[in-house]
């Protein structure tokens, strides 16, 4: 571990690992909540089976759990170290010339998101955590959908996660390219192709879960 932070490759390289990771997480994650605009069996189902599935609970979730807290521990740890290397912030990098704002500015997204993060973990995991294992209260049929629903009734709450959604896609828009050039996938032929694809990532993924916040807020 102090080898892989004290290389700048290594950095390079479990900043963009971590990151691989986390983007598996949001396409499961966004797949399973967009079954709730269908109605909640479906996403009853799923959810009951991830929320009591023993391999989920207490293999995934702690894995998910620990590369998140890696992936935002490398983004402080690469910003400061960049920043102690550039003393005279943009002397000739004069902002917009050179970089995009996103690149510039993943520290700002980043934090926004663990900000959500917070929320979030206060809105739904918390909640889960607190009925299943504190409380420890039984199995009830199709709790998961209403209990989803109720939570998008508050104006507040969906405008904060929309902005967050939509700070999300910033932080992917960049992202997910530099994972790939961070790890030296680069190619004349797919660069290209991984540019693309990931601007389209970053634009569908948060659209979908902006989809579901709104959809939630409307039919109340
Ligand atoms: C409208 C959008 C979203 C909805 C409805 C939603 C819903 C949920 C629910 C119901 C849980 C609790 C799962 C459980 O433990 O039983 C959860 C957990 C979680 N969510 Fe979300 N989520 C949304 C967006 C996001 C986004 C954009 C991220 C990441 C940036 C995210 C990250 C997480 C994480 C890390 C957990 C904890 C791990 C887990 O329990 O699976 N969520 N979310």
């Amino acid at each position: 571990m102090a080898g892989l932070i004290s290389s700048s490759i290594g950095r390079k390289y479990a900043m963009a690992f971590s990151a691989f990771f986390l983007l598996s997480f949001l396409i499961l994650h966004l797949v399973v909540n967009l079954l709730s605009l269908f109605g909640p069996n479906a996403y009853n189902n799923a959810s009951d089976f991830m929320g009591y599935n023993p391999l989920v609970q207490y293999i995934m979730q702690p894995i998910l759990v620990a590369g998140v807290i890696f992936h935002f521990v490398m983004g402080f740890i690469l910003e400061l170290r960049n920043n102690a290397a550039r003393p005279i912030k943009y002397g000739v990098n004069n902002g917009s010339a050179n970089s995009t704002w996103m690149s510039r500015n993943m520290i700002i997204s980043g934090l926004v998101i663990l900000a959500f993060l917070g929320l979030h973990m206060y809105d739904f995991w918390y909640h889960e955590m607190n009925y299943k294992y504190i409380e420890g209260l039984p199995v009830v049929e199709n709790r998961f959908w209403t209990d989803l629903h109720e939570k998008f009734a508050n104006p507040v709450r969906v405008g904060l996660y929309v902005v967050s959604f939509v700070l999300l896609g910033l932080h992917l828009a960049h992202g997910f390219q530099s994972s790939f050039q961070s790890i030296g996938a680069r190619h004349p032929k797919y660069t290209p192709g991984i540019k693309a694809f990931g601007t389209w990532f970053s634009i569908l993924v948060p659209a979908g879960f902006i989809i579901i916040a709104l959809f939630h807020f409307i039919t109340q």
